[in-house]
C-alpha cells in the first residue's frame, strides 16, 4: 500500500527489520532497532534510499529563510515504527555530518529517551511548561556525531494543549540555525490532534504506514486530517516490508484490527 501525495510527494519502502513474524496485529518485538555497524545491508541501503528522498522533498519545501529544516513523522496508529523510522532517519541525516535534533513530541507515549537511555526529563513538556530551558533539555548522543536528543520530558496532563501554544512556536523559531535538521517524533494522527498542528508548524509531517496492518483508509484518514487542518503531507513510508512475502510464493493475508488503546494514561510498553 503506497499513498500517492502529489508529484513531488515522497513513496518509500522500508524492509522489515527483524524478519520476524508478527503474531497479531498489535504484538511487536520490544527492542528497538539503531542504525549501527551489524545493521543488515538491505536494512542500511533502505534507509539511505529513504534518506535521500526525504533530502529531496525537503528541497521542494523549504525557502531560502529555512536556516534550519524542520519536519515530523507521524502515522495512522500506534505501533506504525514513527519512532523507530524517525530515530534512524535522524541518525542518517546526522551521518552526513549534519547537526540533527530529534525531538520527542510523542508526550503521551515517549519512546525516544528509552532508545538512546537518556533521561525523559528534562524534555519538551518542560520546557514548553516553563519548568526548563531548551539548552538544559538537549543532550548531545555521545557517540553519533552530530545527534543531539530532546525527550518528552515529564508527561503533561494537557499535551495538545503545550503543541498548540505559542510556545511551542517560540522553541521551535529558537531552533533556528542552531541545528541543520529538527526532526519532531509526533503521535499518531487518527488518534489525537497533535501531529496536525506540529505538521503545521514545521515544513510538513512524513506518514509512516505499517506493511500489512495499516489500513488503506486509515491511510487516507491521515493524510485528510493532515491535509484540512492545514498541514503539508511530504509523503508516506511503508515500514516493514517482508520482501520474501511480497515477492516470493509465500501466500499471505493482513491482519487487520488493532485493538490499543492511546490514553494519556502512559505507562509505556516499549
Ligand atoms: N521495520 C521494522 N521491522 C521490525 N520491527 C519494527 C519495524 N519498525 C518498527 N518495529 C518495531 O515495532 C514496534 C513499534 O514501533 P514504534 O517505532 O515504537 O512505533 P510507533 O512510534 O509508531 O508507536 C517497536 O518494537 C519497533 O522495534
Ligand atoms: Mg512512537
Amino acid at each position: 500500500m503506497m499513498l500517492n501525495n502529489n508529484r513531488s510527494g515522497m513513496r518509500s519502502k522500508l524492509s522489515s527489520l527483524t524478519g520476524r513474524k508478527r503474531r497479531n496485529g498489535n504484538v511487536f518485538p520490544r527492542k528497538y532497532y539503531i542504525l549501527n555497524e551489524k545493521t543488515p545491508f538491505a536494512v542500511k541501503e533502505a534507509y539511505k534510499t529513504l534518506r535521500t528522498n526525504i533530502l529531496s522533498i525537503l528541497a521542494v519545501h523549504r525557502t531560502s529563510n529555512d536556516d534550519t529544516v524542520k519536519f515530523c513523522f507521524t502515522s495512522p496508529s500506534m505501533g506504525d515504527g514513527k519512532t523507530t523510522v524517525c530515530v534512524n532517519v535522524a541518525v542518517s541525516f546526522a551521518e552526513t555530518g549534519a547537526r540533527v535534533l530529534i525531538i520527542d513530541a510523542d508526550m503521551r507515549k515517549p519512546k525516544i529517551h528509552k532508545i538512546f537511555k537518556s533521561q525523559i526529563s528534562p524534555g519538551l513538556s518542560d520546557c514548553l511548561s516553563g519548568f526548563s530551558t531548551v539548552s538544559e533539555a538537549v543532550v548531545e548522543h555521545p557517540d553519533i556525531n552530530g545527534l543531539y536528543i530532546m525527550s518528552a520530558g515529564k508527561i503533561p496532563p494537557n499535551p495538545a494543549e503545550l503543541i498548540l501554544s505559542d510556545k511551542f512556536d517560540a522553541l521551535l523559531k529558537s531552533l533556528d540555525g542552531v541545528y541543520d535538521y529538527v526532526i519532531i517524533d509526533a503521535p499518531p494522527v487518527c488518534v489525537v490532534t497533535d501531529a496536525v498542528i506540529i505538521s503545521k508548524k514545521t515544513l510538513g509531517a512524513v506518514l509512516i504506514c505499517r506493511y500489512a496492518d495499516t489500513r488503506i483508509e486509515n491511510a487516507k484518514k491521515a493524510k485528510n486530517e493532515i491535509e484540512q487542518g492545514g498541514g503539508t503531507m511530504l509523503g508516506s513510508v511503508l515500514n516493514g516490508v517482508e520482501f520474501r512475502r511480497t515477492f516470493g510464493s509465500v501466500k499471505y493475508e493482513s491482519q487487520y484490527g488493532y485493538g490499543y488503546g492511546y490514553s494519556d494514561n502512559t505507562e509505556d510498553d516499549g
